[in-house]
Order: structure tokens, then C-alpha cells, then sequence
């Protein structure tokens, strides 16, 4: 299936590992150019090394907090003089942050939302302009299983994701005018950095693999396994497509039927 993304130009945040680097990877392969940013400048300059190696992709690292608005704008522009245009962003960067509410404090609180809402506000912000002017894109937030079935002990991160769910179905409505379709993925559980450092502050039970299937067993996922970032990386280049050019407004379970709603 031709995805008709050769020659267009992304924007992944948190691109250096994980889901990021999973979706950059897939954009990649479509012939999009990436723009990747991340805090870590080391990891982020290897892995756009490796990924322009593995798909003869252009990827461009920027390093860079979300949290911070100059930071956000600078790697937005950075695509557009880079590359000329920006068809599409991945609002990705982000990380676990749920305990028990009485345990969660006001900086906790404020920081998760800096991370999670106003990174997504600010670089869609900034984004928009430049998807107009080439007539129309795709801005895909990655969100998680909580924005639509939150749990006891998951906020904030169930509350942030609601909220990043909600801001994309209204900018949906707002941008399809000008063609520029919004969607969610509700991630269940992924392979990834995160992830593994769980695993290693753990120190290390059996090989990564082997935690990885326990979890899978722990939370009953009826597929019986933790997903790909490639997996998720997959279904971005999809639904940034033009085979994807009639959904706008959704979100996407990506959990391997854990989650209990629809
Ligand atoms: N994997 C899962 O099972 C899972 C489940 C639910 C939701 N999610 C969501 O999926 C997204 C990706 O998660 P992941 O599991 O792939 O995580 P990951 O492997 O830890 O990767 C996170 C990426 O985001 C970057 N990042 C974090 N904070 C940043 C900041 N302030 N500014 C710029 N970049 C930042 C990280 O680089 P630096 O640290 O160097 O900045 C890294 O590139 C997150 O939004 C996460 O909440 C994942």
C-alpha cells in the first residue's frame, strides 16, 4: 500500500526512543523527512544517526524541552527552514507519572500538565500555521489507555491524557476546514525507554524479555504480550497518510485489547 507520504516533512517530539523513535523510524521509511527533539543530546544525535542510516531518511535532532515554549517554537521552525514546510506532528514526548491522589502535589500536578498539555498546546500552536500553508496535515497526540478509562492511583497522567484526548477532538473540529485532520492513540502498554528503566531500576530480573511477558501477564493483555514502538510508529505513518485522509477526531486504543472501553 503506497501511503503517499514520500517528500513530506514531520515533526516527532520525544523522538530519541521509544514510541518517538518507533514513529520517526516508520515516517522515515515513508520517505518523510523528521525533525526529532529531545532533552538528551547524546542519545537524541545517535538515534537520528541510526535512523537516517536504517531508512535513508533525513533526520534532523534538535535538542529540546517541551516544557519550555522558545524550545517548542525553535523546533518547529527548524523544520520549516530545514525542509520548507511541515506536513505533520507527533505530539509524543512524555512519560508515567500515577500514584495515589493524596501523594500527588500541586508541583507534581503542574509539572505533568507542562509536559503533557502545554507541550502538545504549544508545538500544535506553532505548527499550524506552517500545515495551512501547504493546504492541510496531520497532528497525531499520543496519549494513553487512561484518557478514556482512568483508574484508582493513575493520576495525574489520566487526568493530562483526558484533557490531551480533549484538545484534540475540539481542534478536529476546528482545523478540518482546512484540512487538517487531529487524532489520538491510546497507548496501553509499550516497549520502551521507560519501560526498560523500570526494569533496570529493579535491578534487572531476568532478561528484559522476560519482564516485559510478565507484565504482559500481570495486566491480563488479551493479545498475551507488550507491543512494538515500530507497531505504534506504523499506525502514525497511517494515520498521517493520504490512505488515512478521511479520520480526523479519534483516538485509537493501541493496548492490545486491554482496555475495557471502546
Ligand atoms: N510505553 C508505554 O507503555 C506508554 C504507555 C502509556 C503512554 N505512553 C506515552 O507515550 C509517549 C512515549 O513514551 P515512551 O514509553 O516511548 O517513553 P520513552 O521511551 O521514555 O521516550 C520518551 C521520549 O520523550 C522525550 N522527552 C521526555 N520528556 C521530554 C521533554 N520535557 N522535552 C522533550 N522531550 C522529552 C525523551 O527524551 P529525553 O528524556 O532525553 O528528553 C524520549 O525521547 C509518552 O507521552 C508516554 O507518556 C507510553
Amino acid at each position: 500500500m503506497d501511503l503517499g507520504l514520500s517528500g513530506k516533512v514531520a515533526v516527532v517530539t520525544g523522538g530519541s526512543e521509544g514510541i518517538g523513535r518507533g514513529a520517526a523510524q516508520s515516517l522515515g521509511r515513508e520517505g518523510v523527512s523528521v525533525v526529532v527533539c529531545a532533552r538528551r543530546e547524546d542519545l537524541l544525535r545517535s538515534a537520528a544517526a541510526e535512523l537516517a542510516e536504517a531508512t535513508g531518511a533525513q533526520i534532523v535532532p534538535v535538542r529540546a524541552d517541551v516544557t519550555l515554549a522558545g524550545d517548542v517554537e525553535r523546533v518547529i521552525q527548524t523544520a520549516v527552514d530545514r525542509f520548507g514546510r511541515l506536513d505533520i506532528l507527533v505530539n509524543n514526548a512524555g512519560t508515567s507519572a500515577a500514584g495515589p491522589f493524596e501523594s500527588v502535589t500541586d508541583d507534581a500536578w503542574q509539572a505533568d500538565l507542562d509536559l503533557k498539555l502545554f507541550g502538545a498546546i504549544r508545538a500544535t500552536r506553532a505548527a499550524v500555521p506552517h500545515l495551512r500553508k501547504v493546504g492541510g496535515g496531520s497532528i497525531v497526540n499520543v496519549l494513553n489507555v487512561g484518557a478514556k478509562q482512568p483508574a484508582a492511583r493513575s493520576v495525574p497522567t489520566s487526568v493530562s491524557r483526558a484533557a490531551g484526548m480533549a484538545l484534540m477532538k475540539a481542534l478536529s473540529k476546528e482545523l478540518g476546514a482546512d484540512n487538517i485532520r487531529v487524532n489520538g492513540i491510546n497507548i496501553g502498554l509499550i516497549k520502551s525507554g521507560q519501560n526498560q528503566r523500570r526494569w533496570e531500576s529493579l535491578g534487572r530480573p531476568g532478561t528484559l524479555e522476560e519482564f516485559y511477558a510478565q507484565l504482559a501477564r500481570q495486566t491480563n493483555v488479551p493479545l498475551g504480550r507488550v507491543g512494538e514502538a515500530e507497531e505504534v510508529g506504523d499506525l502514525i505513518a497511517f494515520l498521517c497518510s493520504s490512505r488515512g485522509a478521511y479520520i480526523s477526531g479519534v483516538s485509537i486504543n493501541m493496548d492490545g485489547g486491554s482496555s475495557g472501553v471502546v
